[in-house]
């Protein structure tokens, strides 16, 4: 070994790469390096899935005093007991890290994002954060299962309570929660369940919110009512209880009937789609949830207020109708001062996500005098760049754009692309320290479904990069540094690739930057589409990108929520390749297997062969480059010391953001902590489409 070598092993191994790694020659592919150790990790207390919470009467039920005195004494609202369903959902006080809590105070949201509207069912976004978290229920609830052993992770019960097979396990019957209200009194029924799903799933004019599709719920999948509480899935797979996952957040959470047929086509004929989709603007308050919280205030780039649901259908086995917290604020600023107002003290709560920001809040929240706690979880967090792999005609593309796709298609080329990325350089440049780990793509080291000896690593190697493309015909004919479509294709221009990626967050941009930087090494010339988050993801969705970067999404970070988007396994649930006008995608022979991988898993029941079955995905992804892995690294939870119920070692992001995963619910401020940061006190929700709260 020349002392070169045996230095620059040495220092790999500091940094925790494998020696195994290291033996092999550059442009050999690997095993994925192992990750540097990372010490700051909050630690989880695994607990019995049915441990957490039950359905079930309770003697007596209680609510804030002031909601009894001004709204039930007065004839405003009916008792509490006649708001609650027969059977409320009751969080176990043996599972609430610090028990039964008190009413009172606020939750200070601070958001990057803006509200589009209200029509969550067609796709409008709140301005993320975790306002549509707060606003919407769904059947099934997976957030919480970050502290259920993998063997014992299914769905957990929500607005559907209980559910069973038949006995050929071709049919589920789910059972809705008897007597739960909106927000505005009227009755969740089956009818809320079917509008969802014929009207809003099904239509083809209509993408819900996080895309749910038919095919989401497994193609050939057919839901209808039984009765009032009762609806009954039909599936070609037997036993497909890997569907329950999209009956969580965020594919299956039920919008009011009642309000949405209003100005919905089929019901109204009077509206277009556009309408249906646009008729409940950022404006229109009071729009009626089954959250625990209804948007009662918005003033633009300013601030949302949410305030508590009298109708909510949750509560402690004390009987205390819940949310404990009394408001929600969403201040509309941006993603990065989330971070800074979460760990300052003006604000309460935030995903530490950014790398960039990670030394400063660290620092911060070492002293004594902090006014947040902060907690890292597991490597979830993580990016890709993605390429579009279709060449029948998905985001109508013109000469230039077919022959990028004929590129991405290209498996020497996508090796080269993958080769030239400097991933430690790339990690370096976010945060330095023992943070960001070498990721080649495919599902998150974070997971219990990962096996790095299936995780297949192109080192960096930009000789070898070059080498590839000119073997594929890409050379610089002008001598500007930059590499030519060959004679006969796109004019022989240089080839030129349009990277999509968001603007709303520093760690996007800089990631872009450094991708166009190391493009720039390997003679490939990559311009910046960069466009807000909403933008971004409808450009994204339309499939007008030829590469796209995207942090991670949770099917990466958990396997199991949202495991249709690991491949092309219906027309529209990958990414980057998704059906041309004709309705079919154009698989190529490697993601025809992982489409094999993903549906066999998603149809077995057997815990053995569903961690091969994912090794096997694995294998196939990296190794054929289904997207080119950039880095991965740990998120930190912040939130004000005040708070209490926060789930130790509650991981920013695995099966959902920890919006969910903490159970904001049940988290409440102990009376001698409690800020007076409540805008609207005593206050309740008004009427559907009333301009704020009523007194
Ligand atoms: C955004 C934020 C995340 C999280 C989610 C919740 O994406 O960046 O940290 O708050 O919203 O939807």
């Amino acid at each position: 070994m020349t002392s070169n070598r045996h230095l620059r092993a040495v220092a790999a191994l500091m940094l925790g790469v494998s020696a195994f790694a290291m033996t092999a020659s550059a442009s050999e592919p690997t095993v994925a390096p192992e990750a540097p150790p990372f010490p700051g990790q909050g630690k989880i207390t695994y607990v019995p899935r049915d441990s957490i919470l039950e359905f079930k009467a309770l003697p007596k039920y209680s609510e804030p005093d002031w909601v009894t005195e001004k709204f039930v004494a007065t004839g405003k609202l009916p008792p509490v007991e006649q708001r609650l369903p027969k059977e409320p959902l009751v969080y176990k006080t043996g599972n609430m890290p610090d028990g039964i809590g008190v009413y009172g105070d606020t939750l200070r949201h601070v958001i990057g994002g803006r509200p589009e509207g209200w029509n969550y069912s067609a796709g409008q976004t709140q301005g993320w954060g975790g306002i549509d978290i707060a606003m919407s229920e769904c059947l099934t609830r997976t957030a919480p299962l970050f502290q259920v052993e993998a063997t014992d992770v299914e769905p957990l019960p929500n607005l559907a309570r209980s559910w069973e097979w038949s006995q050929d396990g071709h049919k589920l019957t789910m059972h809705l929660v008897e007597g739960a209200k909106w927000s505005d009194g009227v009755e969740f029924t089956s009818d809320d369940v079917m509008f969802y799903w014929n009207d809003n799933v099904v239509d083809p004019n209509v993408t819900p919110l996080n895309g749910a599709s038919p095919e989401t719920f497994g193609e050939g999948t057919t839901l209808k009512a039984i009765d009032a509480y009762t609806v009954e899935w039909t599936f070609k797979e037997a036993f497909p209880r890997q569907h329950l996952f999209a009956m969580a957040y965020g594919t299956f959470c039920p919008g009011p009937a009642h309000i949405l047929k209003t100005k919905h086509p089929k019901y109204n004929k009077d509206f277009t789609y556009d309408q249906y989709k646009n008729g409940f603007p950022a404006q229109y308050m009071n729009i009626p949830v089954m959250g625990a919280w209804v948007p009662v205030s918005y003033r633009p780039d300013d601030m949302i207020v949410l305030r508590r649901n009298p109708y909510y259908w949750k509560v402690d086995e004390a009987g205390h109708q819940l949310p404990y917290v009394n408001e929600l604020h969403y201040k509309l600023s941006t993603w990065a001062d989330r971070d800074v107002q979460a760990i300052a003290g003006s604000g309460d709560f935030s995903n530490l996500e950014q790398p960039e920001n990670f030394v400063e809040s660290l620092k911060r929240a070492a002293q004594e005098s902090a006014p947040a706690r902060l907690a890292f979880g597991a490597r979830l967090i993580g990016y890709n760049l993605h390429m579009n792999f279709s060449a029948n005609g998905w985001g109508d593309p013109d000469e230039r754009t077919k022959a990028v796709r004929e590129l991405n298609r290209n498996p020497d080329f996508r090796k080269a692309i993958t080769m030239a990325v400097d991933r430690k350089k790339i990690g370096d440049s976010l945060v330095k320290g023992p943070f960001t780990s070498i990721y080649p793509g495919g599902i998150s080291s974070g997971t219990s479904f990962y096996d790095r000896q299936s995780t297949v690593y192109y080192p960096f190697d930009l000789e070898g990069a070059k080498a590839l493309l000119e073997k594929i015909g890409l050379k610089d004919t002008e001598g500007n540094g930059f590499v030519n479509f060959p004679a006969g294709t796109a004019g022989g221009d240089d080839v030129q690739i349009v990277l999509l990626s968001t603007s709303d967050y520093g760690t996007d941009r800089n990631l872009a930057e450094g991708i166009i930087g190391q493009m720039e090494q390997l003679g490939i010339k990559v311009t910046l589409n960069s466009l807000d988050g909403v933008k971004r993801d409808a450009a994204r969705d339309a499939g007008r990108f030829d590469w796209t970067l995207m942090r991670h999404t949770s099917e990466i970070s958990s396997v199991v929520q949202n495991t249709p988007q690991l491949a092309p396994v219906g027309p529209r649930t990958s990414w980057h390749h998704r059906a041309g006008p004709d309705g079919t995608v154009d698989l190529m022979p490697f993601e025809k297997e992982m489409v094999a991988a993903v549906n066999s898993f998603i149809a077995s029941n057997d815990n053995a062969e569903r961690q091969d079955l994912m090794k096997k995905y694995q294998k196939i992804a990296t190794e054929n480059v289904d997207t080119v892995g950039l880095t991965e690294y740990p998120g930190a939870l912040i939130i004000n010391k005040r708070f209490s119920n926060i789930p130790p070692g509650a991981p920013i992001y695995m099966f959902n953001w920890a919006e969910d995963t903490i159970l904001r619910e049940r988290v409440f401020v102990s009376a001698d902590k409690q800020g007076d940061y409540e805008l609207f006190k005593q206050q309740l929700p008004g009427k559907p489409g009333d301009p704020g709260p009523i007194n």
